[in-house]
């Protein structure tokens, strides 16, 4: 039993435990022998052994998954167990043991089914690891499960050496639906968790899981982001996050994401990813002045990029963008004004011009006419163009204002 048997009989005390021997519930305790060869599967070890037999020549012993097939060991002369590794058995499994020997071939069968009632086992388990040292894991009652039912979690490493057995439940109407660890020292890279369950009512199933600690890190946001900026850019830096893998910096992935402020909330903003580096660091072009803007940056594992949370924003640029619009829109409109003025004073001056002499009519001069005409329409349409501009610039200083 990978949840050991005097654990359940602390945590459930001992009438339930009663109850759940009586009513057989004892979803993976040692199962029984069977027949001449006396298979025997202890899944706290994961160690299947029968009999041995005189003058065995040669013996193999398999794991039937539903999913995943069937697992085989081939073993030398004298052994008489194997032991599976990184298999989950929620499923239910069957084993077999064939055994040759110098009389003839023995071949048994035992079922190791998930006892208890159908759907009371633990679901939606998932486990993740954040601020480095701590690690939540959740799971729903099955659909099943009696009122009174209650779970609990333990973890395995791989190597089957340490049980964890949860320290801090975190409990829904009293029934546990969530652990919480603070110490994960005692964790491989992969490790087996099994959520089993009593009750007085009906047998619970249990559920197991093999999870990477790897692939179940939510990394914390970078720390110490710093900006710097200078007439044209912006420089991003921040530090790489602690984290309870041991990384190299390139391995990290980071999201910038640079947020206009007051502005609605997908204009203008940007995400921006980013591969780590030694030193962190995003030149962002950003010519001044600059309007406020805030950053906030997150990160993740580049083989996984499940993001971790954000962080909290970072602000820069300044906030007085009415007087540094004004900056540049007044010379700006001075200099459309001024342009206009000459331009039409240029062109009046022509037409007086023209009117003062007149051109002495020739054949050929219809044409010129036309041309001075074309000319005319192109510096009312200039003229006229220029106005708009005109109106635009005082209208965005308004909008501003
Ligand atoms: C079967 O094995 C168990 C434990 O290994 C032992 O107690 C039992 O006596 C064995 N039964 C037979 C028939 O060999
Ligand atoms: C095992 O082999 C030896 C010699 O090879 C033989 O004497 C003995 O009877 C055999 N035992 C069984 C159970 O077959
Ligand atoms: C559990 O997961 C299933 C899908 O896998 C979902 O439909 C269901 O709502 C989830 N239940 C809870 C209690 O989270
Ligand atoms: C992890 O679980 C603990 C205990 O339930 C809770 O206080 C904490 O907020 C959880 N952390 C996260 C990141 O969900
Ligand atoms: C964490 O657990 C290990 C054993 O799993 C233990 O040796 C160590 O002292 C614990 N650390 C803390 C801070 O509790
Ligand atoms: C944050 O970064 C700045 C500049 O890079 C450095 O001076 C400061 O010591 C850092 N602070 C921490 C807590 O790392
Ligand atoms: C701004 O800083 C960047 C480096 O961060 C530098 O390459 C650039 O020349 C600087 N520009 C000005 C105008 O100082």
């Amino acid at each position: 039993m990978k949840f050991p048997l005097v654990t359940t009989l602390l945590l459930s005390g001992l009438l339930q435990a009663a109850v759940l021997l009586t009513a057989g519930n004892s979803g993976r305790t040692t199962v029984a022998p069977a027949s001449s060869l006396n298979i025997t599967f202890d899944s706290r070890t994961m160690r299947l052994s029968w009999s041995c037999k005189e003058n065995t020549t040669l013996s193999r012993c398999i794991l039937i998954h539903k999913k995943e097939g069937p697992i085989e060991y081939r073993l030398r002369k004298k052994e008489c167990s194997c032991t599976f590794r990184e298999v989950t058995l929620h499923g239910g499994v069957t084993f077999e043991v064939h055994v040759q020997t110098s009389q003839g071939v023995i071949q048994e069968k035992m079922p190791y089914p998930n006892s208890g009632r159908e759907g009371t086992a633990a679901r939606n388990f998932s486990c993740f690891i954040y601020n480095a040292d701590f690690m939540n894991c959740s799971w729903a009652r099955g659909p099943t499960a009696p009122r009174d039912v209650q779970y609990f979690l333990s973890i395995q490493d791989s190597k089957g050496r340490r049980d964890i057995r949860c320290p801090y439940y975190t409990q829904d109407a009293g029934t546990h639906v969530g652990c919480h660890l603070r110490n994960l020292t005692g964790l491989t890279s992969r490790n087996y968790f099994l959520v089993t369950g009593t009750s007085g009512e009906a047998g619970i199933q249990f559920f197991d899981s093999l999870l990477d600690t790897n692939k179940i890190e939510r990394f914390d946001p970078p720390s110490n982001i710093t900006v710097t900026c200078n007439k044209t850019q912006c420089l991003l830096r921040w530090k790489q996050p602690r984290t309870h893998q041991r990384l190299h910096y390139l391995e990290f992935r980071y999201q910038l994401h640079v947020c206009r402020e007051n502005s609605q909330p997908d204009a203008e903003n940007t995400v921006i990813t980013v591969q780590g580096d030694w030193d962190n660091r995003y030149n962002l072009p950003s010519s001044e002045p600059r309007a406020k803007r805030s950053v906030k940056i997150r990160a993740a594992d580049f083989r996984i990029l499940t993001w971790g949370p954000w962080s909290k924003p970072t602000e820069f640029g300044s906030d007085d963008r009415q007087t540094s619009s004004a900056h540049i829109y007044v010379p700006l409109i001075l200099g459309t004004l001024v342009c206009a003025l000459v331009l039409g004073f240029l062109f009046k001056r022509c037409v007086v011009m023209q009117r003062l002499f007149p051109p002495v009519p020739k054949i050929k001069d219809k044409l010129n006419d036309e041309s001075q005409v074309e000319d005319q329409i192109i510096w009312e349409e200039f003229a006229a163009e220029e106005g708009k501009v005109y109106r635009e610039e005082i209208l965005t200083v308004k909008e501003v204002a």
